[in-house]
């Protein structure tokens, strides 16, 4: 039986993931939750079901986009809140291969990623609004939660667990070896065993005995001893966590914050509030700083096409990548304060000092003095000279410091721009 800490190794060493959110929301374009929001009827959803035809989905596309980004690893919905599966499940109609598209897109996503040599991760939402057996009135978001005429309707829950338990039987069996099994969520009391949670994780392991999982069918995996069914990483969403995430005994727990690119999961044709590659680098940077990953999404449209404003962003950010990733694949935090321009990365001996503000004169690193061997501009390994600068020798911190005095008023990169510290 592997360890957290066997399983999350590569997780931990990649950093940078695709989140991808795509399925029937895609059409209304007004994001993931629409058919909750809306309180639509099945006739309603259905139309969507009756045109979803993938007409541009090319999945070889957006695993090149994925590889250029830097993103090393991928977690598409395989089924969300609205019950549509992406894959072609013997346990439901309400399915791909059933709609004018007529493929099973999960089987094309996790070849067309393997094949870019992406890891391969599944989301899958406990949570369903299609079947029968999932309760509907007086649920936080179900379409039916207000809906009177849903009020007494007979429902077996344990057979709706039947159900999702078989399907994720079904995507841990048919796809090849899966490498990140991503649920979402728990809330109120419908969490932990009221999934059978003990049962499904051992069945997973069962399956695939390397497989991580995160956090979100309950528990608590920040506790000394967490349930079975914890999970294997913190799973904090549209934030960073200031601290990163640490157990109760003062361990570091494997996390990855789940950001979107705009402000929707799922694709949103009004939604033009993207974020800009600098700051999904310094995101990114963010997250490493504190031991974390980053799972940045994108939102294919209706017909399968990732559009260009995401491609932009993502081509940007793998350019940096490019050139620094040594900065963030197998980088975690370093001990050492926040610097005031910006933020430190390690990798054993190699700090990665990431400045974003050039500041005036040297740059200072509080502590450092007589402890680096050399510095180089990691973007093209330009030689730094690490000494006192006279403007330094009466003004500043030169018991404990040390300095690099970069040329010019202006950082190489202003996104982020790193210098590679030695350490002796
Ligand atoms: C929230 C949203 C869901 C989204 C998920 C991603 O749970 O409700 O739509 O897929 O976050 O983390």
């Amino acid at each position: 039986m592997s360890t957290r800490e066997q399983r999350t190794r590569w997780f931990l060493q990649d950093r940078f993931g695709m989140f991808i959110h795509w399925g029937l929301y895609s059409i209304p374009a007004r994001g993931e939750w629409i058919r909750g929001n809306e309180r639509m009827s099945y006739e309603q959803y259905q139309v969507y079901f009756d045109e979803f035809d993938a007409s541009r989905y090319e999945p070889k596309k957006w695993a090149k986009a994925a590889k250029a980004a830097g993103q090393k690893y991928a977690v598409l919905t395989t089924k969300h809140h609205d019950g549509f599966c992406l894959f072609d499940s013997k346990l439901t109609d309400f399915k791909a291969t059933n709609t004018p598209a007529g493929r099973d897109l999960v089987r094309e996503y996790v070849d067309a990623f393997r094949e870019e040599g992406i890891m391969v991760g599944l989301y899958y939402s406990i949570i369903d609004w299609h079947h029968d057996d999932y309760p509907g009135y007086g649920d936080k978001a179900h379409p039916d939660r207000d809906n009177e005429a849903a009020k007494n309707k007979p429902i077996d829950f344990d057979r709706y667990l039947d159900y999702m338990h078989g399907q994720v039987k079904e995507l841990l069996t048919n796809y090849g070896k899966i490498d990140i099994m991503w649920f979402d969520f728990s809330y109120d009391d419908m969490t932990g065993e009221k999934w059978r949670a003990t049962e499904l994780i051992r069945m997973i392991r069962s399956i695939q005995p390397d497989i991580i999982i995160d956090n979100r069918l309950g528990g608590n995996i920040r506790a000394a001893e967490p349930e079975e069914y914890a999970g294997d990483f913190f799973s904090p969403e549209q934030i960073i966590p200031p601290g990163g995430i640490v157990d109760e005994k003062g361990e570091v727990v494997p996390w990855e914050a789940c950001i979107t690119l705009n402000d929707n999961w799922g694709y949103h044709a009004a939604d033009k509030n993207y974020k800009s590659a600098k700051q999904v680098i310094r995101t990114l940077v963010e997250c490493v700083s504190k031991n974390g990953n980053l799972l940045l999404n994108v939102a294919p449209d209706a017909k399968g096409e990732i559009n260009r404003e995401t491609l932009e962003v993502l081509d940007e950010v793998g350019e940096w990548l490019r050139l620094n990733g040594d900065s963030i694949y197998g980088c975690k935090a370093a001990d050492l304060p926040k610097p005031e321009w910006g933020r430190y990365t390690q990798n054993g001996n190699r700090l990665y000092a990431h400045v974003y503000d050039r500041g005036i004169g040297p740059i200072y690193f509080e502590g450092l003095k007589g402890k680096i061997e050399k510095a180089r501009l990691l973007r093209d390994g330009t030689e730094l000279k690490v000494e006192v600068p006279w403007m330094a020798l009466e003004y500043s911190d030169i018991e404990n410091g040390a300095f690099i005095n970069l040329a010019g008023s202006r950082l190489p990169d202003e996104s982020d721009t790193v210098i590679e510290l030695h350490l002796r």
